[in-house]
């Protein structure tokens, strides 16, 4: 199977995305589409996802192709997000796989989302294989893995309520920024001072044992309040617009603090200090200067550059041939779920 040719597709969410990988590492062709009109609403609006990833999947589909060299007809098998996502964005892709696959007489797998972001890392760097700690942050996750080998996952902690990316979103439109809210929160970070208006670290502290709940899970929900209620008084001091870049300061801190805090209680526990970053929350520069300077010298953190931590389909493509490789397929029975569970996980 190595050799061979994978076309991935992703239509989970505000990104529609085909790849076109050969064997496990060698990107071919690869164009992703986001789809801006949720910038008008301040988050993705299903039912406008779906009707884009319509309009647009045959086209980014071809434009992988040609940036490959390839046609359809040389693809050797259709890997496509199953899910979790958006029910009616996902199944475009889902149908136009099966279709594909049908109509070519190939094999296709169905791909777990997010079991696709730990894949992406390594399609930049090679050495991103397990063993490793893994944080996926996106959002619409946040989970704290530890990985012994490809496969199998074992989840320690995930956010109670908000996800990471969620939080980033949410507090930036209480800020009046630009959505998606993590890179405008960034931007304006920059110029400020984090320790200007200290916010709580949710489920953080140094009392905390390993086994005891609360260890390794997050909670975000509380620091938007928090947030929610320095806003408040800001503007009713009239002085909002002059804090912004303080307040996006502290907000970014605080996330990363949680993040990084515990991931460096994984590291630890399992004595590995390489860390895997996923997800869009990985482009973060706080997050990834936050773990580096607390792994230190002789641990590693990886990181994928912005095409690929965010949604793509060459992470699809790539967790795909990882199936393909195990010798599973799916059938023309294969569908989309919201909730699909995490093959391989673990608790604990
Ligand atoms: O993985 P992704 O592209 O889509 C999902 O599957 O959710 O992640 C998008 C999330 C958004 O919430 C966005 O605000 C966040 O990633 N994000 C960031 C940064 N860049 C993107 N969060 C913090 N800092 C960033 N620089
Ligand atoms: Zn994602």
């Amino acid at each position: 199977m190595s050799a061979s040719l994978v076309l991935g597709i992703e239509t989970s969410c505000d990104e529609t995305s085909a790849a076109v990988l050969r064997g496990e590492t060698e990107l071919l062709g690869h164009v992703i589409f986001t789809q801006d009109i949720h910038r008008l609403y301040g988050g993705v609006v299903p039912e406008l996802a779906s009707r884009a990833h319509l309009r647009t999947l045959d086209d980014v589909v071809d434009g992988a192709l040609r940036e490959a060299g390839v046609g359809l007809g040389d693809v050797d098998a259709f890997a496509v997000t199953t899910g979790p996502g958006l029910i009616g964005a996902l199944l475009v892709g889902v149908a136009w796989a099966k279709a594909a696959a049908w109509a070519e007489g190939k094999p296709v797998v169905g791909v777990h989302h997010m079991e696709a972001h730990l894949f992406a890392t390594q399609l930049q760097y090679p050495d991103a294989a397990p063993p490793f700690v893994a944080l996926l942050v996106s959002g619409g996750h946040t989970m704290l893995l530890w990985v012994p080998r490809w496969g199998e996952y074992h989840l320690l902690g995930a956010t109670r309520d908000d996800a990471a990316g969620e939080a980033f979103d949410k507090a930036a439109k209480l800020l009046g920024l630009a959505y998606p809210g993590g890179p405008s929160i960034q931007a304006a970070a920059e110029q400020g001072e984090p320790r200007r208006h200290p916010l709580p670290r949710p489920l953080l502290n140094r009392g905390q044992r390993p086994g005891e709940a609360g260890y390794y899970d997050m909670s975000f929900s509380g620091l938007k309040n928090a947030l929610r209620l320095l806003v408040r008084a800001l503007e009713k001091e009239g002085r909002l617009e002059a804090e912004i870049p303080h307040v996006a300061a502290a907000f970014q801190a605080a996330v990363v603090d949680v993040l990084a805090s515990k991931t460096m209680r994984a590291v630890k526990e399992f004595g590995c200090r390489r860390v895997v970053l996923g997800g869009g929350v990985a482009n973060s520069r706080a997050l990834r200067e936050a773990i580096r300077w607390r792994l230190g010298k002789g641990g590693d953190v990886f990181a994928p550059a912005p095409r690929l931590s965010t949604d793509n389909a060459a992470m699809i493509a790539r967790a795909g041939v990882f199936r393909l490789e195990r010798g599973e397929t799916s059938g023309l029975d294969l569908n989309a779920r919201a909730d699909l569970p995490f093959p391989g996980l673990v608790k604990g």
